[in-house]
Formats: C-alpha cells, sequence, structure tokens
C-alpha cells in the first residue's frame, strides 16, 4: 500500500501490548485484552488497519513474557503488509519502561506509540506533519471528553504546546485528554530510565516538560474509544457495527445475518458458521462469534458472544458478555452480566432482580 506520510520518511509503530487488562476480567484472565474481538475482530487488527492505511509497516509490539498468543498476529500482519518486531520484557516495564524496552528497533527518526486498548481513525497523516511543523520533541494526541474531572487533562497554550498535566481536575481546565498515540522523537528515549518501570503519562511527560523539552498536543476530532473497561469494550463493539468508527475492517470476519429462522427486531452481527435454532429473536445490537449456537425460542439482546457459544432453548440473555466455549443451558435469564471462558450455566440460571 503506498504511504500516506511525507515522501522518503519511513516511520515505525510502536504499539503497546503488555499490561494487565485487570479491568476487563473475566475476558483478559484468557486472552490479551488486544485479542479480545471487537466484531468479531481483534482489536489489534484494527490498528494494524490504521497504521497500514498509513504507510506505517514496521511495527514493534511490545508484549510481556506470556507472549505465546501473539504468535496468531504475525500472518494477520502479514496480510496487511505489515512487518511485526517483538519487544518482549521480562518483567512489566510500565508504559515509558516498555518504550525504552524497544529501543533498539526505534532509533532511525521519530516513530508512533499506541496504547494497545484503544480504537481509533486518528488521522495519522495530520498527525505527523502536525509533529514535524511544530518541531515538537514529543507529541500526544488528544481528544475531548465531556466529563474530564475523571481522567487526566492537558493545559496547552494556543500553539498546542503543553505545559501541565492536572490529574481529576476539580476546576474546568481543560476537556483535553491524553488518547494515547505519541509521536516521539529518537532522542527522547535517551529520558527514560533503563531497566526500572516507569509509566509515560505520569513521570516521562511532565519531566520532559520540567526540562523545557517541547510536548505538543495534536487535536483528535474523529472517533475514539479506550476499550479498558467492560462498558467501554461493550460501546466500542456497538460503535463497530454501527459504523461510527471510519475505517474499514476486514468484512468476511462477521457479516450482517440474514439467517433464516431469526426474527430480527434490531442489528445482527455474525459469523458464517453461527445455528440458529427455530424462532430466535434478536433485539438492539446482537454480536456472535464463530461457531456459536442458538437455541430453539431464545432471545438475545444487546449481547455480544465470542466463539463457541453454545445456548439452549427458551433462554433471555440480555446486555451480556459471554466468553469462549460458554455453554449456556435451556432457560436460563441472565441480564447485565459478562460471563469468563468456559462457564457452564446450568438450566433455569437466573439474575436477581434488586
Ligand atoms: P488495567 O489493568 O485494566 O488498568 O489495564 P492495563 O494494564 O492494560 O493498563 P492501561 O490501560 O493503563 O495500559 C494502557 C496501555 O499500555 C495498554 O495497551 C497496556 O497493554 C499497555 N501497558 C501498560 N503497562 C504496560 C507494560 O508494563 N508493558 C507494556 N509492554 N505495555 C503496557
Amino acid at each position: 500500500m503506498k504511504s500516506l506520510l511525507l515522501q522518503g520518511d519511513t516511520i515505525k509503530g510502536l504499539i503497546l501490548l503488555g499490561g494487565f487488562g485487570t479491568r476487563l476480567r473475566p475476558f483478559t484472565l484468557t486472552t490479551p485484552k488486544s485479542l479480545l474481538p471487537v466484531a468479531c475482530v481483534p482489536l489489534v487488527y484494527y490498528q494494524f488497519e490504521l497504521l497500514s492505511k498509513y504507510g506505517i509497516n514496521d511495527v514493534v509490539l511490545a508484549i510481556n513474557p506470556h507472549c505465546r498468543k501473539y504468535r496468531e498476529l504475525f500472518s494477520m500482519a502479514k496480510s496487511l503488509g505489515i512487518k511485526l518486531y517483538l519487544s518482549c520484557e521480562k518483567k512489566p516495564m510500565g508504559t515509558a519502561g516498555a518504550i525504552k524496552n524497544a529501543k533498539k528497533f526505534l532509533q532511525d527518526g521519530p516513530f508512533f506509540v499506541f496504547n494497545g486498548d484503544i480504537l481509533t481513525d486518528c488521522n495519522l497523516t495530520e498527525m505527523f506533519h502536525f509533529h514535524k511543523n511544530c518541531g515538537a520533541d514529543i507529541s500526544i494526541a488528544g481528544v475531548k471528553v465531556e466529563n474530564p474531572n475523571h481522567f487526566g487533562v492537558m493545559i496547552f497554550d494556543q500553539n498546542n504546546r503543553i505545559h501541565n498535566f492536572i490529574e481529576k481536575p476539580q476546576q474546568p481546565v481543560s476537556n483535553i485528554i491524553n488518547a494515547g498515540i505519541y509521536i516521539i522523537q529518537p532522542d527522547v528515549l535517551d529520558e527514560i530510565p533503563a531497566g526500572r518501570e516507569t509509566s509515560i503519562e505520569k513521570e516521562t511527560f511532565p519531566q520532559l516538560i520540567e526540562k523545557g523539552r517541547h510536548v505538543s498536543v495534536y487535536l483528535h476530532s474523529g472517533y475514539w474509544m479506550d476499550v479498558g473497561t467492560i462498558e467501554n469494550y461493550r460501546k466500542a463493539n456497538f460503535d463497530a457495527v454501527d459504523g461510527k468508527m471510519k475505517i474499514e475492517y476486514r468484512k468476511d470476519h462477521c457479516t450482517v445475518s440474514s439467517a433464516k429462522n431469526v426474527q430480527c427486531e434490531g442489528k445482527l452481527k455474525a459469523a458464517d458458521s453461527v445455528m440458529f435454532g427455530k424462532n430466535v429473536i434478536i433485539r438492539g445490537t446482537v454480536i456472535i462469534g464463530d461457531n456459536c449456537y442458538i437455541g430453539n425460542g431464545s432471545v438475545l439482546q444487546d449481547v455480544i458472544l465470542f466463539k463457541d457459544v453454545f445456548i439452549r432453548q427458551n433462554c433471555v440473555i440480555e446486555n451480556s458478555i459471554v466468553g469462549n466455549s460458554v455453554i449456556i443451558e435451556e432457560n436460563c435469564e441472565v441480564k447485565n452480566i459478562a460471563i469468563g471462558d468456559k462457564c457452564h450455566l446450568c438450566p433455569h440460571t437466573r439474575t436477581i432482580e434488586s
């Protein structure tokens, strides 16, 4: 694919994939956050597509020692013309420590860094031009949020130069937060201590500003979602089905189903291998991964099913996320629940109304 970056620029990308993902448990107990499905496609695939779209074809994955599951990413990346390099940490190094640990891959020129848990259609060409034009040491993508008092906000001047970061501000000083996408000049790596856990947001950025280094904010106004919590993960899935994010993803993974026997009163995305019994009802937005079975008379409303989920007859599942290889026996009625991989719900399991 032709590079959309400035001619002659070869830029690398680094994706941070080594966090614990505690807020996305139980799913991250068995699957790394970046491999969790978003509308049937692993989250990191969207990042590969974005990078590839902008001609960033050399991508470093900063991962932790439990990295075996990432092997499947190589063929996925290759199909998009991306060459992957693994930078594996022996122990968790934090977001800046992980970047430092990948130094040997990143010394040729400015490089992009992505948090592995964001979904975005950020214009990387525009961000790169912004970075070059303002001569920054680091450019941070910033997004506007409604309730800045839950986040760390960035304080910057009319030239977009950042002067301060404030955690959970009580006063309305700024509503722009760090979107987890950075362009970093390679000499900044020398400012990060080696061999110890360091946070880029909490330590490196404030220290650089204190030293007078040029840290800028590039304002992104398109789609952005931090997929780090169950609620946001659910929203990201539904947004992907609704086409709110304007990057293309492989349509063969998950198609709008026109399955027989299904009374579809909402939006259904289902893998081709999904089988439906008779009189299944779909409401709200429903996403169903490979090799699932939905039994006669079951009703699904605002539900995400991972792969190999078996739901017997007359179940009602509402506002829930169901992990891989879950069996839900007949006549279950469950709502507002995140069910981890390999759970087995016996017949008539139900949630209790409070
Ligand atoms: P929580 O445990 O739910 O807070 O999630 P997390 O551990 O992923 O932390 P957080 O959401 O703050 O991390 C932001 C991004 O940085 C994610 O993509 C993480 O995978 C990544 N990350 C966090 N810590 C490390 C680390 O020590 N090493 C690497 N390689 N990546 C990290």
